[in-house]
């Protein structure tokens, strides 16, 4: 049985995340899980809140909590957001578990004994008035390359630049206002990258199998030339910083930086599971244990892909120990919100939460599948989701599940017909369903989110145009054996679909199934369409599901516009 380890970018814990986060990690990653389960794979799906940072700090100080607190809670509201959204995480932790303190601080020590960390003196601002030093998010002023007046200490929100803070022009303490601010000493550890640039090419040269995007922003990164990597940040929420299981000298009120802790929570994540006796974690992770047979496969947006190729590699890689690194990295652009970027931030677009507020999940797992924004950046239209809701879901696949469900109740009991054999139609039904479940099934291998959909999409349509040029409706009439053959015919592809479709839209794909007395959960078919639509037993009582997808009307979109902006 192959074994296939799934990571989705951890989301940061500073609230309820938005349909570009959805869209760009966490959903594919299940898909792709859901799909791999059903063809009978072992697989793990480990996602975590990324809990450290000065965007957990500044989010829990809005709230008005202890960043502990902040924590505690949030991570409750995405997890149970998550699985309404049916996010199928074999477990879903935490990047501030004592776990992942541990493992943090290992690597720590590893990357120390093998001489690729050392110490060094930064120039950081501090804020006299704050007593403090005010790290990446905790200083914002006016961007020096751009101009714009509320960069951030780390980035620019306007021009993307990766800024460094004493480079702000006319710098402000995010916490207190204050303009008290000056440049002063301060120690902190790195990472000597520029030591394992070697290694590191060679590791990104041998991943044929990552995407496009994700080899190419690898490769600048590579090219433009390593830089060393400041892994410590002088704030008080966070890993602490050991050597040898005690506190560093000089660094009692630091922590590490979240982008160091961060990835190293997939395995301390996967750690987790293991302790609340999920398995084996070393059986994921260690190429001494097994893991060698792991196929690795992250998701993750366009902006974490660096942290993902250099970053983190240089962590595994620089420890010398037998850590399992990824095998597929599955890299996604951006989902825009009307001529702009979703940001949480800003609190721009559509959130998880509010989105189940407006449609049940399978729509928007099905509007962000078909819509991905895997090949290049993509925007989000109300116009684009009525669509895929009303045409795709509702008029291609819920009226065909109906209409022979309902049938089938109206003229024969509600009972899969006996009798009577395929017909020319059936033959050439079959051949048709064999190459499209082929196709379905290569996409979703592939992981080809746009793909699969437009594949899934045409397999359904197959349903709809059997009934019209099969015509049960008349037939029974004359031939009431003829008709059975089709009805029984047609539930058996209601069958198939939900077996199919559960990947993208698990909820509607396990009523459907549930309807004609399938097995849940589903269990991928063969590509023999002959064998798979031949499995309902004649006789077995069938019941048609609630309507399984309501049409938006215009009137819905008027409220939603208004309610989240977008289209005037
Ligand atoms: O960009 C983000 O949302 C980060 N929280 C992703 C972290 S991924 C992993 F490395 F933890
Ligand atoms: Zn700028």
């Amino acid at each position: 049985m192959s074994r296939i380890l799934i990571t989705s970018a951890l989301p940061y814990i500073n609230g309820v995340k938005h349909l570009g986060n959805l869209a760009g990690s966490m959903l594919p990653a299940d898909v792709y899980a859901r799909f791999e389960r059903a063809r009978g794979a072992d697989v793990l799906y480990i996602c975590a809140t990324d809990e450290h940072g000065t965007p957990a700090e500044l989010a829990a100080a809005e709230a008005g909590q202890d960043v502990a607190t902040y924590c505690a809670i949030h991570h409750q509201a995405q997890h149970d957001v998550g699985r309404a959204f049916g996010l199928s995480w074999d477990w879903f932790g935490r990047s501030s578990s004592p776990q992942n303190h541990r493992l943090t601080q290992h690597f720590a020590q590893v990357l120390e004994d093998r001489g690729l960390i050392e110490e060094r003196v930064d120039k950081l601002v501090y804020s006299i008035d704050d007593k403090r030093f005010l790290p990446d998010r905790y200083i914002e002023g006016t961007c020096p390359v751009c101009g714009y007046e509320k960069a951030r200490g780390d980035q620019c929100d306007n021009c993307n630049s990766l800024l460094d803070p004493i480079d702000l022009i006319d710098p402000v303490s995010v916490i207190s206002g204050s303009r008290n601010l000056e440049v002063r000493d301060t120690r902190h550890l790195y990472v000597v990258q520029t030591k394992l640039a070697g290694v590191i090419r060679a590791w990104v040269d041998s991943k044929s199998d990552f995407s496009s995007l994700a080899r190419s922003i690898a490769y600048k990164h590579l090219d433009e030339g390593l830089i060393d990597r400041g892994i410590t940040r002088d704030l008080a929420w966070g890993i602490p910083v050991v050597r040898h299981g005690a506190p560093r000298p000089g660094f009692e009120t630091k922590v590490f930086y979240v982008w160091f802790d961060a990835p190293i929570e997939y395995i301390a994540a996967t750690q987790e599971w293991s302790d609340a006796g999920g398995g084996d974690w070393r059986r994921w992770w260690r190429t001494d244990a097994g893991a060698d047979d792991v196929r690795y496969v992250e998701f993750m947006g366009k902006d974490n892909v660096a942290f993902h190729t250099v970053s983190f590699p240089a962590t595994i890689l620089g420890s010398g120990e037998p850590w399992k690194t990824v095998d597929m990295l599955k890299a996604f652009n951006w989902l825009n919100w009307y001529g702009g970027k979703f940001s949480t931030s800003h609190k721009r677009g559509v959130f998880m939460d509010s989105a189940l507020d407006i449609l049940p999940p399978d729509c928007w797992r099905w509007y962000l599948t078909a819509n991905s924004p895997e090949h290049s950046d993509s925007a989000f239209t109300w116009e684009q989701l009525v669509a895929a809701v009303n045409r795709d879901l509702a008029d291609v696949l819920g009226n065909f599940v109906n209409r022979i469900m309902k049938f089938c109740e109206a003229k024969f009991d509600g009972v899969v017909p006996a009798g009577g054999a395929a017909g020319p139609l059936e033959e050439a039904l079959f051949a048709d369903v064999s190459a499209k479940l082929a196709e379905v099934t290569a996409q979703f291998e592939a992981i080809e989110m746009r793909k699969s959909a437009q594949a899934l999409r045409a397999l359904w349509v197959l349903g709809n145009e059997y009934l019209q040029v099969a015509a049960p409706w008349t037939a029974i009439k004359t031939d009431p054996e003829r008709a059975g053959v089709i009805v029984r015919t047609a539930l058996n592809l209601v069958a198939l679909y939900a077996r199919v479709s559960a990947p993208v839209i698990p909820f509607a794909a396990e009523a459907i199934a549930c309807g004609v007395g399938e097995a849940w959960p589903p269990v991928w078919p063969s590509l023999d369409a002959r064998a798979e639509l031949d499995r309902l037993p004649a006789g077995r009582k069938i019941a048609t599901p609630p309507v399984l997808f309501k049409k938006i009307e215009d009137a819905d979109v008027a409220v939603w516009s208004e309610r989240f902006g977008g289209a005037d």
